[in-house]
Formats: C-alpha cells, structure tokens, sequence
C-alpha cells in the first residue's frame, strides 16, 4: 500500500488496478498522506464558497435527484435578482468572497437576466468571484456569462462511463453533451470544476478510475464529490447510499493525483455523517461551502434526503475546532 501512495505522490498517476486497490484500502495512510500534502501546499487554510440555490426548478429528470421535473412532490421556487443580492449581501458580511448561483437546469433564467444577475453582483462586490452552477447550457449562454464576468462553473461529469451515464439518467441526456458542455466552459476561460457521486447505483470501483483518468485529462481546477443519497420521492428511493469510506479514500487519491486541486468537503458527506465534512478535510478536502439560501426555501432545495445544510458562522467554528482557518478571498486556484 505505501508504495502504491508514494508512487501515486511521485507520478501523479497509477494503473487502473492499482487506483482500484487503493480506493477500496482500509488504511490510515492513504489519508494522512493527502492531508500532509493539502497541508505543505494550502497551510492550515480552508477556502469558503456561500452558496445561493436560486432555483429549485429543473426540466431534467435524473433518476437520482429530489429536483427531477417528475417529482410532483417538490414544493418550487425561484429567486429573483433582489433575492440573490440580498444572499451575496448576507454572505460578504460573513466573510465569503465567492458566490455560487446552484440551481436546477431552468430555462426561466434567460440569457439576459442571467447575465443582468451577474453583472450585478460583480459590479457591487469587485473583490468576489461568482460562480454559476445551473446545468448544462449553449455555447452562446456560456459565452454571453462569462463576457458578463462569471469566474466559474461547476458541472459535475456524475460518471465517466457512458454505459453508467445511462443508467442514472433518462435517453434524452447524454456523456458526450455533458462532457461537450465541460470542454466548451474551459475553451471560454471559465474555472471549471466537475465531479461525481460515490456509491451510485450501479457504480463499480472500475467506473470511479474512470472519472480519475478523466478528471487527468480534463484537468479541472476543482472536483466535487460527495456521496450519492436516496431520496424518497425518486426511482432510486430503495437504493444504499455511498460509503463513506469509499469517499474519503476518493477524496485523498484526487489529492495526491492533483495536489493543488480545490477539493470540497461536500453537504452530502456532511450528511450520511455528523462530522463527514471535517473528515473529508483530514483525507486532503480544503473548501467547504456554507449555505446562503433564504431559510424559508432551504429545505425545498431537497436533492436528497435529510440534507445538512451548515451556516458560514458554524463552518467557521468547527474549522477553527480542527486548527483550520477559513480564508477571506476569492481563493482561486493556482499552479504550484
Ligand atoms: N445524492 C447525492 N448527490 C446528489 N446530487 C443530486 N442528487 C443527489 C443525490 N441523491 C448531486 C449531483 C449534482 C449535484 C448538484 O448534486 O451530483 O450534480
Ligand atoms: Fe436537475 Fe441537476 Fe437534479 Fe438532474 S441533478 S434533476 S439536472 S437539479
């Protein structure tokens, strides 16, 4: 095991059995080692991103996601563009410099008003980034937000393997359009961070050493993951969730894959566990997002279920109780 993590150190790569057998180990190490690394190059320092869901809308269907336009259940809402400065406002005051707009893929938000929203956070708050997190859209939409100034997009892959693709969403989305819209936000100069879940139903560890040779290639500047969830209300209500074990083991092999990686310890690992978020940081995570979304929506944002939506003032506190330290910046990614 020690020489497959030292190797993975050195090369930044492995074979796909060995990335296999170190993503189903048992040891200590394998985390202690992403944690030393995350720490020569980040510090004690913790980035924070004050996340907005604007809209639990969605004309999608996956079948593991509460927001799926076929649950009938979902009580819907959108926030208008005072809603969301209002958030930002909310957020600046807590020390959170970056932004992100998540939301449901919905094509209420037009182009313009998008970029009106954009526009406006950006001219308000010059020394935040803003993110956008809402699905997949054209390369006219991608381009026209950037130009309007959003530094970021999230897009997670969900898998790499188009076989598995299929089986957690319905004909009508594919790989290839949402890998097509991954390389299209890179080509516009976006910040880009895709990921996937763990534990998925039908995820084999073979289908995970896929998503980390593709995240080698793609070379993103951030990765979520986070373990999948069931929700009740979905075709995947009766499935397991994802192992925390499995989790953390990702968590630190993309650490020492990448090691200058943005890595969030996720609200769905701070979910199938109490203290799921500060073990993700003690397995190389080192970005944590506390949640701005209006308490009277929140828990309408419902992906999964039993979410554990964290405020930026706990986030801090239990940083601090780690020895960790919440920056106050955009906190971009870097070469090292
Ligand atoms: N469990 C865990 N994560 C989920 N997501 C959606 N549904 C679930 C679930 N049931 C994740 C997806 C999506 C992100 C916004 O939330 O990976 O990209
Ligand atoms: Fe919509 Fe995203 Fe949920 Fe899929 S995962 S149903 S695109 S909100």
């Amino acid at each position: 095991m020690r020489e497959l993590i030292d190797r993975l150190e050195r090369e930044k790569i492995l074979a796909p059995a060995e990335f296999e057998t170190l993503l189903d180990c048992d040891d200590d190490i394998l985390r202690q080692r992403a944690q030393a690394v995350r720490e020569q190059i980040f510090g004690n320092r913790i980035y924070l991103r004050g996340l907005i869901e604007c809209t639990n809308h969605c004309k999608n269907n996956c079948y593991y996601c509460g927001l799926r336009r076929g649950n009938p259940g979902t009580q819907r809402y959108r926030m208008t563009k005072e809603q969301i400065l209002a958030c930002c406002a909310n957020g600046y005051t807590q020390g959170l410099r970056t932004f992100v707009l998540q939301g449901g893929e919905d094509p209420y938000y037009t182009d313009d008003m998008l970029a009106g929203i954009v526009l406006a956070i950006k001219e308000e708050y010059a020394d935040c980034a803003v993110t956008l997190s809402l699905g997949e859209r054209s390369q006219e939409s991608l381009k026209l937000l950037r130009e309007a100034g959003a530094d970021r997009y999230l897009l997670r892959q969900e898998t790499s393997n188009a076989a598995h693709y299929a089986m957690l969403h319905p004909p009508e989305m594919s790989l290839s359009a949402r890998q097509k819209c991954l390389w299209d936000l890179k080509a516009f100069g976006y910040q880009v961070g895709c990921g996937f879940m763990v534990g998925s139903p039908g995820q084999t560890l073979g289908h995970i050493v896929e998503d980390l040779l593709f995240i080698k290639r793609f070379d993103p500047e951030m990765v979520g993951v986070g373990p999948f969830i069931p929700h009740a209300s979905t075709p995947f209500a009766g499935e397991r969730p994802g192992e925390l074990r499995l989790v953390l083991n990702t968590i630190a092999v993309l650490r020492l894959m990448k090691p200058n990686l943005l890595l969030p310890a996720t609200t769905a690992l701070g979910t199938i566990e109490g203290t799921g978020r500060e073990m993700g940081i003690r397995a190389g995570a080192n970005v944590v997002m506390p949640n701005l979304t209006p308490a009277n929506v929140r828990g309408d944002y419902s992906l999964y279920d039993n979410k554990n939506s964290m405020e930026a003032e706990n986030i801090k506190r239990r940083l601090r109780a780690i020895g960790c330290e919440a920056v106050i910046s955009k906190g971009d990614y870097f070469d090292v």
